[in-house]
């Protein structure tokens, strides 16, 4: 089993879209046995919080359903527990490497690396507005995730 951490700044917008946006695409092809997905954020801020309401009806108009999902922080030991840690930022991955103490194995990557987009950002749209941008860069990065993790496999 594949175990990927989708990790953003509150865990309330990006990384859950992500995450249920995964969930969603393995269970369309037949994976959702293969891989264990969940999300959480590097600060604290939201901790306990559900998913930011404009980001749940964007995943809602798209049939996905984020129910009982609240916010949780990254820690330490989530480094070994999981097989990717996938940021949504570069302000992501530097706090990433901060709590995990760094990425020695090599773990920690950018959503959009995986829509052959290296070293882009998903726009974080708690300032944008824009969820329906960050919908269409989240569902471009989880469907070559999958595809990736699919070729491997
Ligand atoms: P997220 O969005 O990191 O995509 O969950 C944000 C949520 C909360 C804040 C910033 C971004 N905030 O500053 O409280």
């Amino acid at each position: 089993m594949t175990k990927i951490l989708f990790v953003c700044l509150g865990n309330i917008c990006r990384s859950p879209m992500a995450e249920f946006v995964m969930k969603d695409l393995a269970a369309r092809a037949g994976m959702d046995a293969q891989f264990h997905m969940e999300s959480a954020a590097t600060s604290s801020g939201e901790v306990g919080s559900p998913v930011y309401p404009p980001a749940r009806r964007v995943l809602a108009e798209h049939g996905i359903c984020c129910g009982g999902k609240v916010a949780r922080q990254l820690r330490q030991d989530d480094y070994s527990a999981y097989d990717l840690l996938v940021g949504m930022d570069s302000g992501n991955l530097r706090n990433m490497r901060r709590i995990c103490g760094g990425d020695p194995e090599g773990k920690m990557h950018l959503l959009l690396e995986y829509a052959g987009r290296p070293g882009e950002e998903v726009a974080d749209p708690w300032y944008t507005g824009d969820f329906e941008a960050a919908w269409r860069d989240i569902l471009s990065g989880c469907q070559g995730l999958l595809d990736s993790l699919r070729a491997e496999m």
